[in-house]
């Protein structure tokens, strides 16, 4: 790729968000680690520095040699990265008196700089920083200054390399973008061509190459990820690629046979499998989360494994691992301490041998889906909730059993089949139903009765990792509390979930 920009990351909670908005601008961007500089820097336009948790005044502070990138390449340095320059060539940086956080306005502007370039006096923007820069490196020229930070811009004269203390990828700088956009494109002189069009040509034509007359076997789920990375797929090696789409028994009402359907009118070459029992069997007696968790883990890789087994010579294993997985594992603190539970001590299942193609590896979630919209994949799949993985499992609190299943998957689709007709559904992040292990008195007539208890639940988030409860109209939780007491054999009390994560989790179990 001959328009890559290259993000240096420094360990900043920011870095992703720099690639974003890069990617916004339709330049394609990769981040790596500030001690895995590639060797061959042929392929990018230019370069940003991120910024860093360290100061560097620090001893165990990231300390790259950029020699091979100052001067040749256009740099942005961002925070951190405008003081590392700053401190080791010849100028001086200092923790500040107090910590510059927040907001601040670039009160001073210097004339007839590209950087800044279409942006205004006043321009607010996003501070963060402990350290400041007292002096200008070597040959440093200032281009903007705050009222309390004199050196928040400056340029190095005789190279393309500029150094910003604030933080453009922040939205709280307003002209943040602007600033991205006059560094890359008016600097740098990169295109904004990377659109999802123009991705779906070029990985189509790389997965031909790579694949050639090879067969790929893949999981289906049913979620957007694994959707887009089949079509993508199919749309470059056609029947060579085999998708299996797994019944859990755990899914919503009916979405085993609907999806399915759904994928075989997408044309794809797809084996829906059954495996409600196996599920069911594996998960009996179990009632703690993680337990359940790894029971419906391993069976999936031994279903998936026999079906693989029936395709034969298979050469690839196709998966939707997308970007913010892949940097994790990438990651300047290292791959997430989380290690996945294996359960085959002998060895790993078959498939897991296969050479992996991950044909959504350089996309963020919100990119998965323009690109599912270029392959005109139904607007409904595209915006389905996330679901988990366990599915309702772990949404029927303590033990699993058939006819607990079925009392969920009635509750789950009143609900959720009322935020659709509401006009809600893609108001909300994620909704689902809950299956309580306690059971109240209610009456029915003249009767009494004991009964199940089910909780709602609905957030809104960005990613999943916060999330708030949703402010469900009174009007709306009385008729579906109304209609699933009435409809549901079982029930006799509906609660709403009104708590916010951190704290809570969006799971109860
Ligand atoms: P929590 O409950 O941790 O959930 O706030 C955050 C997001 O992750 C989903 N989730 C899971 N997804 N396997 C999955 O594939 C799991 O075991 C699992 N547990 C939680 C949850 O639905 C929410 O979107």
């Amino acid at each position: 790729m001959q328009n890559n920009v290259l993000i240096l990351d420094f360990g900043s909670q920011y870095t992703q968000l720099i690639a974003r908005r890069v990617r916004e601008l339709n330049i394609y961007c990769e981040i790596y680690p500030y001690h895995k500089i590639p060797d061959d820097l042929s392929g990018f336009k230019a370069v940003i520095l991120s910024g860093s948790p360290f100061s560097v005044r620090a001893e165990d502070a990231p300390h790259p040699d950029l020699s091979q990138i100052r001067g040749k390449l256009p740099v942005l340095a961002v925070c951190y990265g405008a003081q590392y320059l700053a401190h080791f060539n010849g100028g001086k940086v200092e923790p500040s008196g107090t910590r510059e956080y927040g907001r601040a306005n670039l009160t001073v502007i210097k004339d007839g700089e590209l950087l800044f370039d279409e942006i205004k006096e006043n321009s607010q923007v996003w501070m963060s920083h402990s350290d400041t820069i007292m002096e200008l490196p070597e040959k440093g020229v200032r281009l903007a200054s705050t009222t309390d930070v004199l050196n928040a811009a400056y340029r190095i004269d005789g190279e393309e390399t500029y150094a910003i203390q604030f933080h453009p990828e922040v939205y709280h700088s307003t002209d943040g973008k602007q600033l991205l956009e006059n560094f890359l494109v008016k600097i740098a002189g990169t295109s904004q061509s990377w659109t999802p069009g123009a991705f779906v040509d070029l990985t189509v034509s790389e997965l031909k190459e790579k694949i050639g007359d090879d067969k790929v076997v893949l999981g289906l789920s049913g979620g957007v990820d694994s959707t887009v990375a089949a079509v993508l797929l199919h749309k470059a090696i056609g029947k060579n690629l085999y998708c299996i789409f797994v019944n859990n028994g755990l899914l919503r009402k009916n979405e085993f046979e609907s999806v399915l359907d759904q994928y075989k009118h997408m044309g794809l070459n797809v084996k829906g499998v059954d495996a409600s029992d196996r599920f069911l069997e594996a998960l009996k007696g179990l009632s703690d989360p993680e337990a359940k968790r790894k029971a419906i883990g391993n069976t999936f890789i031994e279903v998936f494994d026999d079906e693989a087994h029936e395709i034969t010579d298979v050469t690839y294993l196709a998966q939707g691992t997308i970007y913010p997985d892949v940097i994790e594992s990438v990651s300047v603190n290292g791959p997430s301490v989380t290690i996945k539970s294996h359960h085959n001590v002998g060895g790993l299942p078959d498939f897991m041998k296969l050479k992996v193609v991950e044909p959504l590896r350089m996309l963020f979630k919100d990119e998965v889906r323009r690109v599912g919209k270029e392959l005109e994949i139904d607007k409904e799949l595209l915006g389905r909730h996330p679901f988990p993985g366990p599915g309702l499992a772990i949404r029927i609190l303590g033990d699993i059993t058939a006819e607990k299943v079925r009392i969920l998957q009635e509750v789950d689709h009143i609900f959720i089949q009322g935020l659709r007709d509401w006009m809600l559904y893609d108001k909300v992040w994620q909704a689902g139903a809950i299956l309580l292990p306690v059971q109240s008195v209610g009456v029915m007539g003249d009767e009494r009765t004991y009964e199940q208890v089910v909780a709602l639940r609905a957030v809104e988030s960005t990613d999943g990792m916060t999330a708030d409860w949703v402010n469900l109209p009174y009007e709306f939780l009385q008729k579906t509390s109304n209609t699933i007491i009435n409809r549901v054999k079982g029930v006799n009390r509906v609660v709403y979930d009104i708590s916010s994560k951190p704290p809570a989790t969006i799971e109860w179990e």
